[in-house]
């Protein structure tokens, strides 16, 4: 059983949001495997530096995708992107400080932030997406 696991309740919108959160808990599991293997620092670096570069993309995205739609919470959720980013950097930096106790502590952040942002703020993009479908196909 992988680190993270890929379930149908990550499901956003079958399409690029969804694609992105997919290569993020590739990438997660990636970080995950290395640190635990005892990986050297330059491998876990790479992973990790991969990683925090395309959640950055990933956040962007979304976000440009939630104003295209005209999502409601947009302003709420970009809050909650940039909270993150902050956590994320400041473990980033630890990391670049030379701990590989932090590449893992880093792993378990992004898991557990993805895990539960996917399935409580994402989804409400989903909701939202899924309430403007049934308005136009009744
Ligand atoms: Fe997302
Ligand atoms: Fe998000």
């Amino acid at each position: 059983m992988a680190y993270f696991e890929w379930a149908e309740d990550l499901v956003i919108d079958r399409g690029p949001i969804d694609q992105d959160h997919r290569h993020l808990i590739d990438l997660v599991n990636k970080l995950h495997t290395a640190t635990s293997q005892g990986c050297g620092q330059d491998v876990v670096g790479d992973i990790l530096s991969t990683l925090a570069q395309y959640t950055h993309e990933h956040l962007r995205r979304e976000e440009q995708v939630m104003a295209s739609v005209g999502f409601p919470h947009l302003a709420g959720h970009q809050k909650g992107h940039e909270k993150f980013v902050a956590d994320l950097e400041a473990l980033q930096a630890k990391y670049g400080c030379g701990s590989i106790t932090t590449a893992a502590q880093l792993s378990a952040l992004l898991r557990d932030w993805l895990s539960l942002h996917i399935r409580r703020s994402d989804r409400e993009l989903r909701d939202y997406l899924d309430g403007g479908k049934r308005k136009r196909h009744p």
